[in-house]
């Protein structure tokens, strides 16, 4: 076991779906075997959407249920939701003094979204990479599994821990990106040239971790392709984002690699392959639905993981965040 920490968190709106789950879920649970892993179910970032509270607060114990349906262990890992550690709000109002406007303006994640949510440009969603810095740099993470689509909030966090830093003295760890390879981008099987996400109304584009196994396959056989039939992977096609991306699902679940993939589907067409896809997909979930019930009908057995996870968090937390109060010169 090495002395590394590991951070990262997930965001409960919605269901968590394939791309979260290959582009981040899926390494959570791996590195849970070779370093200290702390995950955490991100419910203040997800207020800078307005939410339903009493859909919000299901959403909240569902994306928990979730994870330990998926293989987070409680015992090895520490799994708790984001606002039972006051931690992270108190170090993101003290980070927010040590990041710039222009620095938060840049965030493309924040330009998407204003864009979205025209109506609703909050200054949450505007702070929101200060709170996603305070999450990591709290608990001292060497290596923070995400998709590439968190790359840019990540190189701000480590930003902001060198400021800190070089303004007091060394504080904060300077936490790394772990992206995967192969599917640190997943896209949506019903426009590929779009992320997948949590927040896309049409049902097809993505497939969810509780979604039924013919549901699965049903929204791989309708994936949008081209009009060839060869199973090539080609990054500098653009028209092959569809077979691109059901080539970069296939190998992540399967853990094959692009040759063999190509060489197993030589002479089928895409028929076959979206079928051979979404079998695939549906056995790598098939444990997760029932799984997820039986945790959900114990209620009192949820909140006493929960309970358990955000002790162990705060007793984490508060050594950083007692050595940055002291840094600062606060009495
Ligand atoms: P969120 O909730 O949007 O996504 C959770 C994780 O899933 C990854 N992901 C994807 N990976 C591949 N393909 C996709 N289509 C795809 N969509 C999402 C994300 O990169 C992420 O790793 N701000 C974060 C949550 C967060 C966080 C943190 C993450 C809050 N604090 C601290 C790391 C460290 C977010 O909205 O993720």
């Amino acid at each position: 076991m090495s002395e590394k920490t590991i951070f990262s968190a997930i965001q409960p709106t919605n269901t968590p779906h394939l791309g979260n789950y290959l582009g981040a879920l899926k390494n959570w649970v791996l590195m849970q075997n070779d370093y200290n892993c702390i995950y955490s179910v991100a419910d203040l970032h997800a207020v800078t959407i307005r939410q339903v509270p009493a859909k919000f607060r299901a959403q909240i114990r569902e994306t928990y249920a979730i994870l330990i349906a998926i293989g987070i262990d409680i015992k090895k890992t520490t799994l708790f939701v984001q606002s039972h550690n006051p931690h992270h709000a108190e170090l993101s109002w003290l980070l927010s003094c040590y990041t710039q406007f222009g620095e938060l303006s840049r965030m493309t994640q924040f330009k998407d979204k204003s864009e979205k949510h025209s109506e609703n440009i909050n200054a949450g969603l505007f702070t929101y990479p200060v709170l996603q810095a305070a999450d990591i740099l709290l608990y001292q993470a060497d290596l923070v599994p995400i998709g590439a689509d968190q790359k840019q909030h990540l190189e701000l966090s480590r930003d902001i821990a060198v400021r800190f830093n070089n303004a007091h003295s060394p504080t904060f760890t300077l936490p790394e990106p772990h992206i995967p390879q192969n599917s640190a981008r997943i896209m949506s099987l019903s426009s590929p040239d779009k992320k997948m996400s949590k927040s896309d109304e049409n049902p097809n584009a993505s497939v969810s971790l509780l979604d039924e196994r013919d549901v699965i396959i049903k929204k791989f056989k309708r994936a949008v392709t081209d009009s060839s039939s060869e199973i090539v992977y080609n990054e500098n096609a653009p028209e092959k984002a569809g077979i691109n991306n059901l080539i970069s699902i296939y190998t992540a679940v399967t853990g094959k690699s692009i040759s063999e993939c190509e060489k197993e589907f030589s002479g089928k067409g895409y028929g076959d392959f979206k079928l051979g896809v979404g079998e695939a997909v549906a056995d790598a979930f098939a444990d997760i639905r029932g799984e997820y019930e039986r945790l959900t009908a114990d209620k009192e057995y949820l909140e006493a993981c929960m309970r358990e996870g955000a002790e162990k968090a705060l007793k984490c937390s508060v050594k950083t965040l007692r050595k940055v109060y002291k840094k600062i010169g606060l009495v």
